[in-house]
């Protein structure tokens, strides 16, 4: 071995290359040309770091996993269960005794709280408020910008995320307000006819054949005309609910496309160029749907907008574009983003956890047999369960809850990020971690609820039958809580209740009628499967 050679390789070392190149690129030459005893001294330093790597962690963190190279500890989860993260999560939380624990994301350094008190504390604390804006595969799908709600953070989430709620509310959303009622019921309305009719449309035909109907599709004409005119102020009609679908299809296209905990796609941004092998692809193609219905509609609202009326929240967003003295966070572009991100999850959460419910009380025929005998005791059959009869319908109300709690349709919620360098439960954790509430196990701990695995809406009742306090976290809670609680829960009840009212419920045969029978994702969605719907 030449002396320039080993100059070459010290000063190599010096500057940290890392791990990799070393071992890819200068190893193999340096190999061919050195003495015995360096080879010894190089085999040791290289276990020397690797074993550093292996083992490593910032100090005082969180118990964690090993890491191996690429992946770092990702691989442990993969080979745990590599369609659902949150398990794998769970069950090494148990592994290593601490439901508070840390490992790495490819190089990210990434904690995990799996129980009620950590999450808590952690939905609470403003500096665990952050997100994860700046990954590729997210700024792709707004204008390579980092735009929306989900997955902004500090001043321009606080601003744009107040202004949007304190507007929606206008207009009903996040409370009661009779015009938004009145105009779900004509929805609701309009949906249970075309159930118990004849469908007219080719569309229609595709997702209702005589008393079968394909579910979620038969819910999403309501769910996203619910949203939509609280948003632009007007429905579509049942002609254009074709539209409706699409928006509907395309966001759970894209929901189911992403990894709840980041995946591939966040550890390494060059995966993005493999299609869809790593869900790039319908990620961004679901979220281009929405886009492309949504511009056309602002086109159409701003040619139309008048000074004293404003139809819907996109009116009083487009005249404070118009404004001169507007923060720069407001753009057209961030409209858009924020419009679907407010709407997205009304498309694709809210069908989903409907029928999961469905489906879960069709499993306990005991407990859909009560439900249907509370709605018909308070409200009967000659008129439509309505929002007001929620409070009248305790048992009802909880058994969403129990699905809700069973299913926890966001399984890790949507990662935090420390905004700056922190304590949590006696550990540091370094400002710009990622930080990940795994609310599916909270929500399944046996150290809180005693029977998890059993389906049992009396958990959510007191001794008297009414409601006690609902300690799931399934929408979060806190700065970041989910902008759509009240309204998710709302269509949900509303749905349901209707549905329960009007029809008995059977599975079809063939059909992916198992509680297992379902899709991993940011939110984990039920197969699509037909089910008999008879009128009671
Ligand atoms: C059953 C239905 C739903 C569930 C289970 C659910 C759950 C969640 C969860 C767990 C989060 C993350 C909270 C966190 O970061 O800690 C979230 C955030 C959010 N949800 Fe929902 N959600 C549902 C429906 C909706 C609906 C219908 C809307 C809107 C109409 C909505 C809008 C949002 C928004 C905008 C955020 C981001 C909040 C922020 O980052 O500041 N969600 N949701
Ligand atoms: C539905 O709306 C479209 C577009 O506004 C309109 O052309 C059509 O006539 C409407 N159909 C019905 C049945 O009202
Ligand atoms: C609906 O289901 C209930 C309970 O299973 C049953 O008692 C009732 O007869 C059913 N009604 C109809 C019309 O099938």
């Amino acid at each position: 071995m030449s002396k320039k050679d080993t100059v070459y390789l010290l000063h190599t070392f010096k500057n940290k290359i890392g791990l990799r190149t070393f071992l890819i690129q200068y190893l193999p030459l340096v190999a061919t040309r050195m003495s015995p005893l360096l080879i010894v001294i190089l085999t040791l330093l290289v276990v020397y770091k690797l074993y550093r790597f292996v083992y490593d962690k910032p100090p005082n963190t969180p118990p964690g996993l090993i890491r191996i190279p690429i992946g770092g500890s990702y691989w442990l989860l993969l080979w745990r269960n590599y369609k659902y993260v949150h398990l794998a999560l769970d069950y090494y939380a148990k592994k290593l005794k601490s439901k508070l624990f840390s490992c790495y994301f490819g190089d990210y350094f990434v904690v995990i709280a799996n129980d009620y008190a950590n999450i808590k504390e952690i939905f609470s604390r403003e500096e665990f408020d952050g997100r994860v804006t700046s990954a590729d595969y997210i700024k792709d799908r707004a204008f390579k910008k980092e735009l929306g709600i989900f997955f902004i953070e500090g001043p321009q989430w606080q601003e744009q995320r107040r202004f949007a709620l304190r507007h929606m509310r206008d207009f009903g959303f996040g409370r009661r307000q009779d015009t938004l009622e009145s105009e779900v019921m004509d929805e609701m309305t309009l949906f249970i006819d075309i159930l118990k009719n004849e469908p007219i449309y080719d569309e229609e035909k595709k997702i209702i054949k005589g008393n079968l109907a394909l579910f979620p599709d038969i819910l999403y004409a309501s769910a996203a005309n619910n949203i939509w005119t609280i948003m632009f102020g007007y429905r579509f009609n049942r002609s254009e609910h074709d539209i409706l679908r699409h928006l509907c299809r395309s966001a759970l296209m894209m929901q189911r496309a992403n990894d709840p905990s980041g995946g591939a796609l966040f550890q390494r941004p060059i995966l993005k160029h493999f299609g869809n092998m790593f869900g790039y692809k319908n990620h961004i193609t679901g979220s281009n749907a929405m886009i492309d219905v949504v511009k056309k509609a602002l086109e159409r609202q701003k040619a139309t907008l008048s000074e004293n009326v404003n139809r819907g929240f996109v009116d009083i967003y487009l005249k404070k574009l118009n404004e001169d003295d507007k923060s720069p966070y407001f753009t057209e572009e961030q409209l858009i983003i924020l419009l679907i991100d407010m709407m997205f999850p009304a498309y694709s959460a809210v069908p989903t956890a409907i029928t999961h419910a469905i489906k879960y009380l069709m499993h306990h025929p005991e407990i859909m047999n009560k439900v249907q005998n509370e709605i018909d005791s308070v409200v009967g059959t000659g008129r439509l369960v309505t929002w007001a009869d929620r409070i009248n319908l305790p048992y009802t109300e909880a058994a969403i809850r129990e699905s809700l709690r069973i299913e926890t349709l966001a399984p890790l919620g949507i990662i935090h990020k420390t905004m700056k360098k922190t304590t949590l439960g006696g550990y540091n954790i370094p400002a710009n971690t990622p930080v990940i509430a795994n609310l599916a196990a909270m929500n399944n701990d046996p150290d809180m609820w005693g029977d998890p695995e059993n389906f049992r809406p009396e958990r959510f009742l007191k001794e008297d039958g009414q409601l006690s306090k609902d300690l799931t976290l399934t929408f979060g809670f806190g700065h970041r809580l989910c902008a759509g609680e009240t309204f998710a829960r709302f269509n949900m009840f509303e749905t349901i209740a209707l549905l329960l009212q009007t029809f008995n419920f059977s599975f079809v045969d063939g059909e992916p009628s198992s509680l297992d029978d379902k899709v991993p994702g940011l939110i984990i969605s039920p197969k699509e499967l037909w089910l008999r719907l008879e009128l009671r």
